[in-house]
C-alpha cells in the first residue's frame, strides 16, 4: 500500500475512502475494489500495443472476478471481455457488454452453452475439442448463421507455476495437441465448414507466470503454427491469442515484471517472427484475468477469538475465509494483510490468520507479521482481487460477502451481501407422504 493511502486519521483507504466507514457501512467480510487500479491496468496494456502499433484486443478474462459492475467497468475502458460459462455470457449480456467484443472459451461447453452463444452472436467461439466443432456445427445448421472462431491449441509449453495453475502443457485438459496433428485435423474441419470463420489461434499456457520466457515460446509457437499452416494450407491466421497468466505480486518474494513488460515481449517476439517469415502482422490479443483485477482487491475482515498454543504462533480468528478466498487452502497462496485501522503500526507479532470455517485447512495466513490486535480488529488482505469472490462458496452455509467499488473517494455497493434467506432461496421442503 502506498502512503497516499493511509489518511490523516491513520487508517487506510481504498479509492479515497475510510476502511473503518467501509466496514461500518457494509459490514464484514466485505471485498473492496480500488476502481481506478482496474481502469489503470487496462490502459497500461492498451498503451503498449499502441506504442507497437499494432492491431490488438484486450480482453479481460472475467473468470478472475464477474458482476454487471465489473462488466460495466472494462467496457468503458475499451476492452474486450472473454466469458467460459452460460452464467458469465449472461451476465455480461446484463451489463449491455458489447456482444461483438465477447470471446466464449470452455473446454467443455454445452449445446445449450453454445446455442446461447450463437443466438447472441458472441464476437468469437474459441474453439477447444472435436466434440465442440461436432456442436458448433449442428447449432450453425440449425439457426442457419455463420460464426467467428478460433482454435486453442496447446503449445507443448510448462509454464513455471503452480501445477493446477499450469495449462500449456502437452498433457493437458484444453485445446488440440500440436504433435499428435490434432490440430491440422482440426483446421481441416473448420475450414472445410462454411458457417465457421476461422479468425485466428490462440494459446494460454497458464497463471501467475513470472517469466518471460514461456510468452516468448508461446508466441514463437504460435507463428510457427501460423506459418505452417500458411504454407501447407493456404490458410493465413488474422489473430494471435496468447492468453493471460501475466504473474502478480502477491508478497514480497514475488518478483513479477510489470505485467505490460510480458505484452511487450509478446508483441516484440510475434513482430520478430513475422518479419522473419515474411507473414503479415497479425492481430495480437491478449486476455489477463488476474493482472487486470488481482492488484485492486482487499478483504476486510474483522478479528474474533484468538487462540494460543505455547510455543506456537497464535490463531488469529477472522470472519470469514476460505468461503470469500479459497486460494490460500488451495494453492498455498500468499498474501500480505495490514491492520486497516493503523497500516504503518510497529509489528510486534507473527501470527497465523484463520478463518470462521469447520476445516483445519482454512488458514489465510501461515505467517503474518502483525501489530497487536484484539477483538473487533479490522484487517485488510491485499490483493485479493482475482479467483477470490469468483471461486467463492456457500461452505458451512455461510452467506458470501458483499462487494463495493471504490473510486474518486466514493463507494458503491455492486453485489449485495448474501443474507440467510439467500441460503435456502433454492432449497425445497421434502414431502415424506
Ligand atoms: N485465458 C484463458 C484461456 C484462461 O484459462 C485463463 C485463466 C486466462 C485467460 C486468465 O489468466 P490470468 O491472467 O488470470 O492468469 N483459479 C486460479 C487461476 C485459474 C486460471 C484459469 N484460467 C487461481 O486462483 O490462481
Amino acid at each position: 500500500i502506498s502512503e497516499d493511502q493511509i489518511n490523516n486519521q491513520g487508517h487506510l483507504t481504498i479509492g479515497g475512502v475510510d476502511t473503518v466507514a467501509l466496514a461500518k457501512k457494509y459490514g464484514t467480510p466485505l471485498i473492496v475494489y480500488d476502481v481506478s487500479k482496474i481502469r489503470n491496468q487496462i490502459r497500461a496494456f492498451k498503451k503498449v500495443f499502441a506504442a507497437e502499433d499494432v492491431k490488438y484486443a484486450v480482453s479481460y478474462a472475467s473468470k478472475a472476478f464477474a458482476c454487471i459492475a465489473m462488466y460495466q467497468v472494462a467496457a468503458s475502458e475499451g476492452a474486450f471481455t472473454d466469458v467460459v460459462s452460460a452464467g458469465e455470457l449472461y451476465t455480461a449480456l446484463k451489463a449491455n457488454f458489447s456482444v461483438k467484443k465477447i470471446s466464449f472459451h470452455g473446454n467443455n461447453k454445452s449445446l445449450a452453452e453454445i446455442e446461447m452463444a450463437v443466438k447472441n452472436h458472441v464476437g468469437k467461439i474459441i474453439i477447444d475439442n472435436f466434440h465442440e466443432i461436432k456442436l458448433l456445427d449442428q447449432v450453425l445448421r440449425e439457426q442457419n448463421t455463420k460464426i467467428d472462431v478460433m482454435l486453442r491449441l496447446t503449445p507443448g509449453i510448462s509454464a513455471h507455476t503452480h501445477e493446477y495453475d499450469q495449462t500449456g502443457q502437452v498433457d493437458s485438459k484444453f485445446g488440440f495437441d500440436l504433435e499428435s496433428g490434432q490440430a491440422d485435423l482440426a483446421l481441416e474441419q473448420v475450414l472445410a465448414n462454411s458457417r465457421m470463420n476461422l479468425v485466428g489461434i490462440h494459446a494460454h499456457i497458464g497463471s501467475q507466470i513470472f517469466e518471460l520466457n514461456g510468452f516468448e515460446m508461446a508466441a514463437k509457437k504460435l507463428m510457427e503454427v501460423a506459418e505452417n499452416w500458411r504454407s501447407q494450407y493456404g490458410y493465413t491466421a488474422k489473430i494471435i491469442n496468447v492468453g493471460g497468466g501475466f504473474g502478480i505480486k502477491y508478497v514480497a518474494a514475488d518478483h513479477p515484471l510489470k505485467p505490460e513488460e510480458f505484452v511487450k515481449a509478446i508483441v516484440k517476439t510475434i513482430k520478430q517472427e513475422a518479419k522473419a517469415a515474411s507473414f503479415p502482422i497479425p492481430e495480437i490479443d491478449i486476455e489477463p484475468g488476474r493482472s487486470i483485477v488481482g492488484p485492486a482487491g482487499y478483504n476486510l475482515y474483522t478479528t474474533g477469538s484468538r487462540k494460543i498454543v505455547p510455543g506456537h504462533r497464535p490463531y488469529v480468528t477472522v470472519d470469514g475465509g476460505m468461503g470469500d478466498n479459497i486460494r490460500p487452502a488451495l494453492y498455498q497462496a500468499e498474501y500480505e494483510t495490514v491492520l486497516a485501522t493503523n497500516p504503518q503500526a510497529e509489528l510486534t507479532e507473527h501470527v497465523r490468520i484463520a478463518g470462521k470455517y469447520c476445516e483445519s485447512g482454512d488458514i489465510l495466513a501461515e505467517d503474518q507479521a502483525l501489530p497487536a490486535t484484539r477483538s473487533g480488529s479490522l484487517l485488510a488482505m491485499l490483493d485479493t482481487g482475482a479467483y477470490g469472490y469468483s471461486m467463492a462458496s456457500n461452505y458451512n452455509r455461510n452467506p458470501r460477502p458483499a462487494v463495493v467499488f471504490a473510486e474518486n473517494s466514493k463507494a458503491q455497493l455492486v453485489i449485495k451481501r448474501e443474507s440467510l434467506a439467500d441460503l435456502v432461496h433454492l432449497d425445497q421442503s421434502y414431502n415424506e407422504d
